[in-house]
């Protein structure tokens, strides 16, 4: 009896919507194997902020996104979703904050959202077209953007073409840069790799045509839960957002993202 109280307490793969202990598996909820980095230097990552759902230490920050416009974010349609129901969810007191390197400071500004697209094709059961659009309030000319990837940009998601991913994680850790937003850099792996990787079941399934992985074929480099809707850049163009995967960082079970080539027509809709 007395050993039991020793297992580990299970690393939740929930969303960082979930109701979970904050300090269970606070060592693997950030970005993994990367390094503190700035919104001065990526003035385009943006967080996505609920305090009234998410508590206050942390601005309220669950997902990341990108600016790709002076009005319009670019996120993951999953961070619109209650991971427990698997239905979508308001997120009250929406805020987008731009230029806060350290999410549990005040730095840079939030801001107000309008409204929230969701992709319509997006589902919760198959994690397919997961991509949202968030339209601020407040029109924020002169802070730099990031480009969307073109749909002809196939090149881009090559095998071994190394994509930056960025986040800050969805919980308050003890490590040294705990509280900064993070980037790593990783490999884009061949479809037919994560294809074995993830042959559906309890792991999930890949579908190459809205989807695409990265990771260190070895683990160790990768992006986890709370980095969820931020961006992956390769040459300067948003070709992904951070979606699921099975653990963090772990060999064999690399980050699956949104392949944005594919649905980016859908996107430019909302722009
Ligand atoms: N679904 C997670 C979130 O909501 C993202 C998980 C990414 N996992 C990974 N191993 N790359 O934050």
């Amino acid at each position: 009896m007395a050993l039991l109280a020793l297992l580990p307490v299970a690393v939740s793969t929930a969303a960082p919507g979930a109701a979970q202990p904050s300090w269970a598996a606070q060592a693997e909820r950030r970005i993994v194997g990367g390094a503190a980095d700035s919104t001065v230097d990526h003035p385009w990552v943006v967080a996505i902020a609920s305090r009234l759902q998410f508590g206050y230490n942390r601005s309220g920050q669950f997902c990341g996104g990108a600016l790709v416009t002076p009005t319009k974010v670019v996120t993951a349609a999953h961070c619109f979703y209650d991971e427990t129901t698997g239905l979508p969810t308001e997120r009250p007191e929406l805020r987008v904050i731009l230029g806060r390197t350290d999410i549990t400071g005040d730095e840079g500004v939030e801001v107000p959202v309008q409204g929230v697209w969701v992709d319509p094709g997006y589902s919760f059961q198959t994690n397919v077209r997961d991509v949202a659009v968030v339209t601020l309030a407040e029109p924020q000319h002169g802070n730099p953007v990031v480009a969307l990837v073109g749909q002809g940009e196939k090149a881009l998601y090559r095998a071994g073409v190394k994509g930056t991913v960025y986040g800050w994680g969805d919980t308050v850790g003890t490590g040294r840069y705990a509280s900064q937003l993070h980037s790593v850099q990783v490999p884009i792996l061949d479809n037919a790799v994560c294809a074995a990787d993830y042959p559906g079941g309890p792991a999930g399934r890949f579908d190459a045509s809205t989807m695409f992985c990265a990771g260190e074929s070895n683990g160790g480099r990768d992006a986890c839960q709370g980095d969820s809707g931020g961006p992956m850049v390769v040459n300067g163009r948003l070709v992904g957002l951070v979606s699921w995967g099975t653990g963090c960082a772990e060999q064999k079970h690399p980050g699956v993202y949104t392949r944005l080539a594919a649905l980016v027509d859908a996107v430019r809709r909302q722009l």
